[in-house]
């Protein structure tokens, strides 16, 4: 697949107006994407979970102008608040969709969206907001080309969600999706997320992930000047190569149910992130005090009882504890006894591993 495949075909009906809703899932690298090269194109694979709870609902409605016009016209909602700051970050997304999608010009577009998760709470909305409104749009596109296939139709959304927000590609679909060329997964593409192709061992089914809000403030570096830190970083190339060697084991570990191997991996992956962004120029400390308070009460616990709790961590300081189902309980009366007190205001998110996206009636 080249990106020659997404640009649409002549479409062979018309429609005037109308409205489509979705509903898109966050996400969790297992192994991070954290560099990039021009066209929002990965310097290495990864893989995430998708998650369940942690959702944008996005609904796009759409009317034709009266005339086709050389700017986009939309309005975009946030809990039913107008927001013009918002307006850059969709107008970059449109216009690097626009090759692929011709009749963005076409129509005035309402995008109404909402959080399931607070917005304030330090957990991106970029990977569930972009890939809601990725779909919305091949709704539309669909509506235009009925005959186009349901694959063709996840792929596309997943390659527009991918130059929205890099991540976002991965919150189409679910349980488990690769983003990113890796010789190891058939069909794997830098272009959209696949699936992760093998049969994963049951004990990943229902996996748990707790997320600790330890800090609720703003990002204190965007992840686009974070990506940027890539280049010219002296650790960069070996980042990369330790990317793919740690998915290429962490497929075999998925399939086989090695949890202490999975631990490791995704415990020395969240630290590498952070390791990169301490070791560039210029250098970061995205960890709070309480996210070491916290890996070092998770680290004590797990030699006490060998539980496989593991924890990762996205470009901030708040801390997404992972645990299979069979030793939720016991893990889950840990969480509320030792480590919610290091949440901000006490707050936390019960998620878990989950299916993709959902088109919905609103
Ligand atoms: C640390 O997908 O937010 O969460 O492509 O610039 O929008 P852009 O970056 P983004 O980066 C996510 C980085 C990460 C790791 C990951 O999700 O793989």
């Amino acid at each position: 697949m080249t990106e020659t495949n997404f640009v649409s075909k002549p479409f062979t009906k018309q429609v005037t107006h109308g409205r489509f809703s979705w509903q898109s899932p966050s996400n969790i690298a297992l192994v991070k994407y954290w560099g990039k090269k021009t066209n929002q194109i990965p310097e290495n694979p990864s893989i995430s979970f998708t998650l369940d709870a942690c959702r944008t609902t996005t609904s796009l409605e759409f009317k034709k102008r009266e005339q086709s016009k050389t700017d986009f016209s939309f309005d975009i909602y946030l809990d039913n608040v107008l927001l013009e700051d918002f307006k850059p970050k969709i107008t970059t997304f449109f216009e690097r969709i626009e090759k692929y999608i011709p009749f963005l010009k076409a129509y005035h577009f309402i995008i109404k969206t909402s959080n399931s998760f607070p917005h304030s709470s330090g957990i991106a909305s970029s990977a569930s907001g972009m890939s809601a409104l990725a779909l919305c749009l091949m709704s539309i596109e669909k509506e235009l080309m009925p005959e186009m296939t349901d694959d063709y139709f996840n792929q596309k959304a997943s390659f527009l969600a991918r130059l929205g927000s890099g991540s976002a590609c991965r919150s189409i679909e679910g349980d488990l999706i690769v983003w990113g060329r890796h010789i190891d997964i058939p069909n794997s593409s830098d272009l959209f997320g696949v699936k992760f192709p093998h049969e994963a061992h049951k004990i990943f089914r229902n996996y748990h992930d707790t997320i600790l809000l330890v800090d609720k403030g703003e990002k204190q570096v965007s992840s686009t000047i974070g990506h940027n830190l890539m280049h010219g970083h002296p650790f960069a190339q070996n980042r990369f190569n330790q990317a793919k060697n740690n998915l290429a084991k962490l497929s075999i570990i998925l399939q086989n149910g090695d949890l202490n191997g999975f631990m490791e991996i995704v415990e020395s992956e969240a630290l590498t992130l952070h390791a990169m962004m301490m070791t560039s120029l210029p250098y970061f400390m995205l960890m709070k005090p309480n996210t070491l308070e916290v890996i070092n009460k998770i680290w004590a616990f797990r030699e006490k009882t060998g539980l496989h709790i593991c924890f990762t961590l996205d470009a901030g300081a708040n801390v997404h504890v992972l645990y299979p189902e069979n030793e939720a309980e016991e893990i889950y009366d840990f969480i509320k006894n030792e480590l919610v007190a290091y949440c901000q205001n006490g707050h936390y998110i019960c998620d878990r591993i989950g299916f993709g996206a959902k088109q919905i009636d609103i």
